[in-house]
């Protein structure tokens, strides 16, 4: 049975990941996961399948190279998945260090503790392993705001933020690593993801929160930078695929075409909210678009991400399915389902249950 050590598995996109790998797979692997469960990682993530037999949950950071080292030594891992970093712009920007702690160190230590684990005394690997680490299309930088110009594989890296700079501080890593070591991975550069388990501190998840509790909408700037949006099961996806059907060495870029303005979106999301909502819901009545407001912009706002995706297409034959107004019906209704998992995050009780739980570990 196939081993796989999933990083950040506890956070928005590791947790629809394994959610989407148990589907797939069911009982022909064995899931790993491992978290330090900071402020973004949230067990309630996991809750519908942690009692599986193949699937194990691990505290542990991954800067802590005695604790993943053990892992990889009581473990035959076959398969790595990193997600685990920090991961919001915001946050970087107030306190860079830990995004370079988390991005960079941690990456470091899993390559090394996963070289380590498959090195062969003649230096080469064993047969079938195989590492992914999931990177962000910001460590292309902005493109101008021209509807035509992409982000390909082969486009220069030129992040502006801590957090995307931490993040291809990472993905060079990484490419060292196949360069000096010829060590079997690949790197995959994805658009902005949503759908369900996401913090709400990111946009749609925000919007969709303080709409419901009558907040102000907070739009940087102008309104009018724009991101490419992705199902995060099109993302899991695209991951699997990659792992099983990629050349080994490369990288893809994952997106699906979908660009829209900020101020798009939060349109989206308040006339989806006021189309979903029953007349009966007293949430319904603080939902409106007087709530928008323009705030200062974010310090090195990128202005426009958009992604080629034509080589994962071309290659592996991935096109992600669902369409972007079928996907944000999912991920509102998702959130209107979950009342008690976002007023959870919010309210930080999840947070103080980790520090009964784990804080002595
Ligand atoms: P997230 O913030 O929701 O989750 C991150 C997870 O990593 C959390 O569970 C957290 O507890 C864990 N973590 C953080 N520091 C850790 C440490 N030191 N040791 C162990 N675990 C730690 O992030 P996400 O949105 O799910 O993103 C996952 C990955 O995908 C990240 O690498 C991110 O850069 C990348 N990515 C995200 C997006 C997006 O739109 N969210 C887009 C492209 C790429
Ligand atoms: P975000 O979800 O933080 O993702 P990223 O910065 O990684 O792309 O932000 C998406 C876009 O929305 C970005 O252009 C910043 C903007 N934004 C707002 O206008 N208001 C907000 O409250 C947030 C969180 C983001």
């Amino acid at each position: 049975m196939r081993t796989y050590l999933v990083t950040g598995g506890a956070g928005f996109i590791g947790s629809n990941y394994i959610h989407y790998m148990f589907r797939k797979y069911g009982d022909e692997i064995r899931i790993i996961n491992v978290d330090k469960l900071t402020y973004a990682g949230n067990l309630e993530n996991l809750r519908d399948i942690e009692d599986r037999d193949n699937y194990t949950f691990i505290r542990a950071d991954i800067t802590d190279s005695a604790a993943i080292r053990e892992i990889f030594e009581k473990n035959d891992i076959d398969r790595v998945v990193h997600f685990a970093a920090e991961s919001h712009v915001d946050r970087s920007i107030v306190n860079p260090e830990v995004f370079v702690q988390t991005n960079v160190i941690g990456t470091a230590v899993m390559l090394n503790c996963a070289k380590a684990a498959w090195e062969l005394p003649d230096g080469t690997f064993r047969d079938g392993k195989k590492f992914l680490h999931v990177s962000t299309d910001e460590v292309y930088g902005s493109l101008p705001d021209d509807g035509e110009s992409f982000f390909y594989e082969t486009t220069p890296y030129d992040p502006h933020s801590p957090y995307s700079a931490s993040k291809a501080g990472s993905d060079m890593l990484v490419k060292a690593y196949m360069d000096t070591y010829h060590f079997p991975a690949n790197i995959t550069n994805t658009s902005n993801n949503y759908g369900p388990y996401q913090f709400p501190e990111k946009l749609i998840p925000l919007l969709i929160n303080n709409a419901l509790a009558g907040k102000e909408l907070p739009v940087y700037g102008d309104g009018k930078n724009i991101r490419d949006w992705l199902y995060v099961d099109d993302h899991a996806k695209g991951i699997d695929m990659v792992q099983e059907k990629g050349k080994l060495f490369e990288t893809y870029n994952i997106g699906g075409h979908n660009e829209k303005r900020n101020i798009e979106i939060v349109n989206i999301v308040i006339e989806t909210l006021l189309e979903i909502l029953p007349e009966s819901d007293p949430r319904r009545k603080n939902v409106s678009k007087d709530l928008i407001k323009y705030v200062t912009d974010r310090k090195g706002h990128d202005r426009r991400y958009a992604i080629a995706p034509d080589k994962i297409r071309e290659q592996i034959g991935w096109e992600p399915e669902t369409k972007f107004e079928d996907g944000i019906k999912k991920t509102i209704a998702w959130y209107l389902e979950n009342e008690a998992w976002l007023a959870n995050v919010t309210s930080g009780n999840y947070q103080n249950y980790y520090e009964e739980m784990y804080g002595n570990r």
